[in-house]
């Protein structure tokens, strides 16, 4: 075996020997979420744990995940274990991301630098947002050598996409991530109720005002005038009328592999190989998008019941070890973790989000264990059952 990992019982033991300074800090995301309630101002709060609509697809990637049930297997010598991950010519040490989320300046004053080095700390991958608080070469140099990837919201500016692209290989970012389903912002009634947009107050918009192509769009630069910046930036961050061709455009802008997040369809998925996507992230956005849509666990087991020629990340609803599980023996190579950091970020800083993602680690890593399994690639299909209504 490569790589011999004993991420769970190393982590168990730290705590019941309180050997861990922090060790009344929350364990488990419930507790989390709890504290980052209790430090947060209502309109960051709502702003990170709200959804769109009626909140039904954030609750409904619950659901999915508790439909589906794990089916332990023993007596398979499950001591020496490998976690480690390949995609795209990327090795890393767990199948777990750090997603994409923008203005974490809202949830901790050092905000993506936190989470930066939280990801180097750990060796997993940090998906660095288009509308981060940080600067994308700020972030960079907090990380050193540390993997990175770069997430893109197309843009209604070509010039702002080939410049944020050029940038983000510039300062070591591997891999580009473009979230395709955030085509506007959903309808999101707890930031409507609080009247709260982070970017209109100038949080978020880090990568543009430093970016020549956005200031080549600016009359008074945004050191003069922040609202004036903050409105143009309003029209160009998300792109309406993006489409299949403008994929396969920004697919041309760039030699990183490139992942493209937030689709359910198998037919998209198909569409996005075909534009050249390397691999493609099963998710809803958090329900942060379409209400009522499905939940993503179940689209991406509809999706990897027949090859789709790209391999398969997926997010939304992620918590515990049991449900990264899940979405490995649903087809996902690997998934990227999402609230359940920005809680820790928001209660305890970058230690916050090292704990957080530490724990989920050795959670997995037990689960994986403890259900019969000894690396990620072995954990298929059979290690889990439907058990939805009549199911
Ligand atoms: C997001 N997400 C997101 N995705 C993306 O591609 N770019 C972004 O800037 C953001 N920003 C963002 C902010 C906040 C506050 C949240 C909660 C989410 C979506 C994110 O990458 C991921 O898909 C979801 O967070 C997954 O859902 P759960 O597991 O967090 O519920
Ligand atoms: C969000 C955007 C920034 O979900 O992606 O808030």
């Amino acid at each position: 075996m490569g790589q011999v990992t004993q991420y769970g019982f190393e982590e168990e033991l730290k705590i019941y020997l309180r050997a861990d300074p922090g060790a009344r800090l929350p364990i488990g995301v419930d507790g989390w979420r709890a504290r980052a309630q209790e430090v947060l101002a209502p309109g960051p709060w709502g702003y990170l744990e709200g959804s769109a609509g009626a909140e039904d697809t954030a609750a409904e990637n619950r659901r999915a995940l508790e439909r589906w049930r794990i089916r332990p297997r023993f007596g398979r010598n499950v001591e020496d274990r490998d976690l480690s991950v390949t995609l795209c010519g990327q090795t890393w040490s767990s199948p777990l991301l750090i997603a994409p989320l923008g203005v974490q300046s809202i949830l901790h004053p050092e905000a993506e630098r936190a989470t930066a080095r939280a990801a180097a700390r750990l060796g997993i991958p940090f998906v660095l947002s288009t509308v981060s608080s940080v600067s994308m070469e700020e972030v960079a140099r907090e990380m050193g050598d540390s993997p990175r990837w770069f997430q893109l919201y197309p843009s209604r500016s070509r010039e702002v996409m080939e410049s944020l692209v050029s940038r983000a290989e510039a300062a070591g970012y591997s891999l580009l991530v473009v979230t395709m389903d955030t085509t506007m912002l959903g309808w999101r009634v707890r930031d409507l109720q609080n009247a709260y947009l982070p970017f209109l107050e100038g949080a978020g918009i880090a990568n543009y005002v430093t970016d020549p192509a956005f200031r080549r769009m600016l009359k008074p630069p945004p050191e003069e005038d922040l609202a004036a910046s903050v409105q143009t930036f309003l029209s160009v961050y998300v792109n309406p009328a993006f489409n299949w061709e403008d994929l396969a455009g920004i697919r041309r802008m760039t030699r990183l592999p490139m992942v493209v997040k937030g689709l359910t369809h198998p037919d998209d998925v198909r569409r996005a190989r075909d534009a050249g996507a390397d691999a493609v992230a099963v998710s809803n956005h958090g329900g942060r998008q379409v209400d009522g849509a499905l939940g993503a666990l179940d689209a991406l087991a509809e999706i990897s019941v027949q090859p789709v020629g790209v391999p398969l990340l997926m997010d939304s609803g992620i918590r515990t070890g049991a449900d990264v599980f899940k979405a490995l023996a649903l087809g996902a190579q690997a998934v990227l973790v999402g609230r359940p950091y920005a809680y820790g970020l928001a209660v305890g800083g970058s230690d916050g989000v090292e704990r957080v993602m530490r724990h989920l680690r050795a959670e997995f890593d037990l689960q994986m264990a403890l259900a019969g399994y000894r690396t990620v690639p072995e954990i298929g299909r059979d290690a889990v059952t439907w058990r939805g209504p009549g199911g």
